[in-house]
């Protein structure tokens, strides 16, 4: 191998947007469509939380839980279905970590400076051959400034609401449409007020509103901008 190969990083697509956009699942079959690794930083955000809370810690004390970031034990593997699976200091976390509670607490602890310093090396080491899909925030703003593509999503509240309402009723947990939309935009303005990593598209970021879109239409998008940039595998 030349000493230019070894030095070459990944390469990377960043998908970035507020809660309840879509991003999980453009990422997902982005991943699966090029057979690249993907990250899912909330996850990250979202088990911090859920770690602080189950050491029944005060999510506003930065310190502890930045420390709780820092020495997190978690596994991410993907099952035979290729669904991915986490384990949290040895055991599988399932639903309670896509609940709305854990999203707002994720959304606390993520505007918390030393939490987000905490866990950035933990993001970039996902980075690995042959490519990485990254869905987050601030994939292209901060952990991963060098990107080759960088995706940004957005879709009114309403429709990501109703979005959001449909994914956690097929996942088997309670929702009420209208308290969605109000924790929605309760979690966007935190994480466009923030004073670390802000929600905002990367200034060389593609950005699509998806509001009148499919699932398919976005894909479609997506995979085009990446068939410029990157050699896309052919569908056997
Ligand atoms: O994408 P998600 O809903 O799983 O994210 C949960 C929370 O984590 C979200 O409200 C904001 C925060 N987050 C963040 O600040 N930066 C990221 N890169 C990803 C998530």
């Amino acid at each position: 191998m030349s000493e230019a190969t070894l030095q070459t990083p990944a390469p990377v697509i960043t998908v970035d947007g507020p809660s309840g956009v879509g991003k999980g699942t453009l990422c997902r079959w982005l991943a699966a469509r090029l057979g690249w690794h993907l990250l899912d930083s909330g996850a990250l955000y979202r088990l911090t939380a859920l770690a602080a809370l189950r050491r029944d810690l005060p999510l506003e004390d930065e310190g502890r839980v930045a420390t709780v970031a820092a020495g997190l034990d978690v596994e991410f593997w993907a099952d035979l279905e290729g669904a991915m699976r986490i384990r949290l200091d040895g055991t599988e976390v399932g639903s309670e970590l896509r609940s709305e509670t854990c999203g707002d607490a994720a959304s606390r602890v993520a505007a918390l400076p030393m939490v987000r310093a905490a866990l950035l090396q933990r993001q970039r080491d996902f980075r690995r051959l042959p490519g990485l899909i990254a869905d987050g925030r601030d994939m292209g703003t901060v952990v991963f400034p060098d990107a080759e593509l960088k995706l940004f999503l957005a879709a009114s509240g309403e429709e990501r609401a109703r979005r959001r309402y449909k994914q956690l009723r097929e996942n088997g947990l309670d929702a009420n449409l209208q308290n969605l939309a109000g924790e929605i935009a309760a979690r966007d303005s935190r994480d466009i007020r923030r004073a670390v990593a802000p929600l905002e598209p990367a200034r060389d970021a593609e950005v699509l509103d998806t509001t009148r879109l499919s699932i398919a239409e976005v894909c479609g998008w997506a995979l085009g901008l990446a068939a410029e940039r990157f050699a896309v595998p052919e569908i056997r």
